[in-house]
């Protein structure tokens, strides 16, 4: 029975990027016997023109039922003095949590062809390959009071609030020791337990369900700040990074910039086993290049390859694109961001040349 993708092309850059996936999903179709059904829906800024909230009921319900969501980018400068629940951003972050895709892995891999285009030194980064587990369904982005409140002498009062549950911190501490069985059996659990309760928790949890279920499995805690020193002077001493949904959010913007570019990254947000997943190239919508055909899409293709992989049960295939994704690199093909000319469908054509 075929499959079903639901694509979110959304702002800036978004439709750019996944309109050379759309390409790819054709010549896998015809030459590789991909049988899928892709579907796609207004979302971000695009669906508050058109509709008036940055995703509607249906678009939400469709995500739920469909096998795997694949999204471009959301935002732009157009909607940025929204009211809060009119923002584009809002409507990625209600469908994370509407999709309860609660465990965020965001790789980052210095592809060998690229190794000179890292912001580090070539050997600090060739070979690198880390994954983030980042929380993504709780945290400082959803907690509850937030606000901004009017005090009495009329400044303001701007708060969040960072709150985590046993539960929450368990589910997605088991994706992180199970993925870390499959690489290099190493977790770093990153917090700020010296100073936030939430953290002290977190620490607590992590290592219970270690000491219970993956004592095969080294684990080690790293105060969030210390981390990112350790990520920007030696990353590859990482394996599996485990973090809440704040540190997940800036570390990995981090990691990427030491890859090459934030152009090349892939993500996959999954929830429970046989839920659908929800799958997202690392970047924003870049709204400054959006529409010159200046972006990179292999943020968003290998965001499809992590797809096949894990929904839409096609790793064969997963394995045919991310191999024809570095044949492409090492012939040479670069779009701007990585010093090359081309432009975002011809680094389509590349891929598709591979495939
Ligand atoms: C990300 C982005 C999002 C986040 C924004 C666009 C809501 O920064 O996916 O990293 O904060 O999670
Ligand atoms: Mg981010």
């Amino acid at each position: 029975m075929s499959k079903t993708l639901l694509l979110l092309h959304g702002d800036g850059i978004g439709p750019e990027v996944i309109t050379q996936v759309e390409r790819v999903i054709d010549v896998l179709r015809v030459s590789h016997g991909l049988s899928l059904n892709v579907e796609s829906a207004l979302f971000g800024g695009a669906s508050i023109d058109a509709c008036g909230v940055p995703i509607s009921d249906e678009t939400i319900a469709r995500a739920k039922s469909a096998d795997a969501v694949l999204m471009g980018a959301v935002g732009g400068p157009k909607w940025a003095n929204a009211p809060r629940d009119k923002r584009p951003e809002m409507g990625l972050l209600n469908l994370r949590k509407e999709m309860e895709v609660f465990a965020n892995l965001r790789p980052a891999i210095c592809f060998d062809a690229l190794a000179d285009a890292s912001s580090l030194k070539r050997e600090l980064v060739a070979g690198l390959d880390i994954m983030f587990v980042r929380e993504l369904c709780g945290g400082v982005y959803f907690g509850q009071p937030r606000g901004i409140d009017v005090l009495p002498d009329g400044s303001k009062r701007g708060y969040d609030t960072q709150v985590y549950t046993t539960g929450e911190i368990e589910r997605v501490a088991h994706v992180a020791f199970e993925l870390a069985r499959k690489r290099k059996n190493h977790v770093s659990s990153l917090e700020k337990s010296n100073v936030m309760e939430s953290g002290l928790l977190w620490r607590q949890v992590v290592t219970q369900i270690h000491q219970e279920h993956y004592s095969d499995v080294v684990l080690e805690h790293v105060l969030a700040d210390n981390a990112a020193m350790q990520i920007a002077r030696a990353p590859k001493q990482f394996d599996v990074l485990l973090t809440d949904n704040l540190f997940g959010d800036v570390l990995s913007d981090l990691a990427a910039a030491i890859t090459g570019s934030i152009g090349l990254l892939p993500s996959a947000a999954l929830g429970e086993k046989g839920k659908p997943g929800l799958y997202e190239p690392i970047h924003g919508s870049a709204p400054d290049i959006a529409g010159k055909g200046l972006a990179n899409p292999l943020a968003a293709i290998l965001s499809f390859e992590m797809a096949l992989r894990n929904s839409l049960e096609r790793e064969d295939l997963a394995d045919l694109l991310y191999t024809a994704v570095i044949a492409a690199l090492n012939k040479g093909a670069r779009t701007k961001d990585l010093g090359g000319t081309l432009n975002t469908s011809q680094m389509g054509d590349a891929v598709i040349a591979e495939l």
